[in-house]
């Protein structure tokens, strides 16, 4: 595991985009799982910039996302699907048939989770895989308690977690109480990953991720476990680190 020190948001999104450029370099035809949250949005902006300066092309780059709310449109402006356009493929030259989110308006949520993982295998594996972390230590929406050992599935979404997310919506009532997500065994078999953290939101789980053994009920832990791990975290994600 290796911890690379940001001084804020700004210096992680730069050290974060960096990695991503460096990985679409060295292999144009990279499986990138991508997250959405407030963490990396100014990854994705930096990612933007760099294309429109240098060039950096995703034309052969396929993307994974690891989550969707179950029951938003893809308009909707609160759904993954919207996020990841907005902030990212509307802005880059990778083809929208190259995109991959999980379809939370399938009439059979099981049948997509199974499709999905299959999907990712199909393409070869995640490359890199960028993860936010919430406040309970969730990665993708893998909430506390939920085994290692999961694959793509359809989750509840705990009060905490939609109580964080409520910021985006109207109230907090209009947040679903369902969502998709890659599992932490589908997360796990990605060859690299990169995990950030922001903000003194973040300052308490990321104390208890570097201080606690490895638990399912802090499921970041299990990152620990991983050969290829990368967090970048800046100085107030870090302030309670002893
Ligand atoms: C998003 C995701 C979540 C977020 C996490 C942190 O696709 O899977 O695990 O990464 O909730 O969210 P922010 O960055 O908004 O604090």
């Amino acid at each position: 595991m290796k911890l690379l020190i940001a001084k804020d948001y700004e210096d992680m999104s730069k050290k974060a985009a960096q990695i991503i450029i460096d990985q679409v370099k060295q292999k144009p035809g990279s499986v990138l799982g991508l997250a959405t949250g407030g963490t990396v949005i100014g990854t994705y902006k930096m990612l933007v910039d760099d294309h429109k300066r240098h060039r950096t092309s995703y034309k052969q780059v396929r993307t994974v996302n690891l989550d969707e709310y179950v029951g938003l449109h893809p308009s909707n402006k609160n759904s993954y699907h919207y996020f990841m356009k907005t902030h990212f493929f509307d802005h880059v030259d990778l083809p929208a048939n190259q995109t991959f989110i999980p379809n939370g308006l399938a009439d059979q949520v099981e049948e997509e989770c199974k499709q999905y993982e299959q999907l990712i295998a199909q393409l070869g594996g995640i490359d890199l895989q960028l993860l936010g972390i919430g406040r309970n230590g969730h990665i993708g929406f893998n909430e506390p308690g939920n085994p290692f050992s999961s694959k793509t599935h359809c989750v509840t979404l705990t009060e905490s977690t939609r109580l964080a997310n409520a910021r985006f919506f109207k109230s907090v009532d209009e947040v679903p109480t369902h969502a998709i997500t890659m599992g932490i065994s589908t997360i796990m078999k990605s060859k690299k990953i990169l995990l950030l953290a922001s903000g003194t939101k973040k300052a308490i789980i990321l104390s208890r991720f570097f201080n606690e053994e490895v638990n399912e009920q802090n499921p970041a832990t299990i990152l620990k476990t991983h050969k290829h791990v990368t967090i970048i975290a800046d100085e107030q994600a870090l302030s309670l680190m002893n």
